[in-house]
């Protein structure tokens, strides 16, 4: 399976605009794994979400195999994503009424599957996480990994990751990198979003971002 941009472009702003991500054309394989570097500002969370379907591309598309991801109707794109897709954002997002394993298990109902209670459970484990309690009772750290146990936790064909090692420490960092190589071994395409130059030479593929355009790969 493939993930491929074609021509994508995304700009902020009425007034004062900002091309955030400008012409990207961009073939992702299964079974890789690709960071995607550059400076703040330079489009790397923009990018991700047009990939994911998150935000609309003002022109170009993305192509999942042979399905248009902007040529369904929004209910039938947050579908797919929620099938196809797992996304670890910059800002984890874990919702906060509910605890960790309640935040990992979520994503079942979202996909439409079975609750796999012990499959959440594992999968916070592998990543560290023993003890359940609610979101705020954790070091911003253990969040991170929270969030990420709930991206990757419904086998999703594509995982997006944007900065997942932002706020851990050099083990934990390793650790995760080392999970995202593991999804793209078992077939996946993963695609990490970070400024830790280290850990992006451990993926296949390092795609740079500068002013919103890939500049070499
Ligand atoms: N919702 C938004 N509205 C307006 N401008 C935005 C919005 N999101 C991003 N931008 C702008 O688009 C550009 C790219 O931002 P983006 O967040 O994609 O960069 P980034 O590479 O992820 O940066 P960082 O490394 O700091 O996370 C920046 O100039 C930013 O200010
Ligand atoms: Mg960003």
């Amino acid at each position: 399976m493939m993930l491929r941009a074609e021509g994508l472009t995304k700009i902020y702003g009425k007034k004062v605009q900002t091309v955030a991500v400008n012409g990207v054309s961009y073939t992702f394989e299964s079974g890789r794994c690709y960071s995607i570097v550059g400076p703040s500002g330079s489009g790397k969370t923009t990018l991700l979400y047009l990939l994911s379907a998150i935000e609309t591309p003002d022109r170009g598309t993305v192509y999942f195999g042979d399905v248009d991801l902007f040529s369904m109707d929004e209910d039938e794109r947050a579908r797919f994503r929620a099938k196809h897709f797992g996304f670890v954002f910059q800002h984890f997002y874990l919702l906060p009424y509910l605890d960790a394993l309640e935040n990992v298990a979520v994503r079942f109902y979202l996909k439409g599957d079975k609750v796999d209670w012990k499959r959440a459970r594992e999968v916070l484990s592998k990543l560290g996480i023993e003890e359940i309690k609610k979101p705020y009772e954790y070091s911003g750290g253990q969040q991170q990994r929270i969030a990420i146990a709930r991206a990757i936790v419904t086998n999703p064909d594509v995982l997006f990751a944007d900065e997942p090692t932002g706020n851990l420490d050099s083990r934990n960092s390793r650790i995760v990198f080392e999970i995202l190589r593991e999804i793209a071994s078992e077939g996946k395409i993963v695609i990490v979003a970070t400024h830790d130059t280290e850990l992006a030479g451990t993926c296949d593929t390092i795609v740079r971002l500068k002013d919103g355009r890939i500049v070499s790969e």
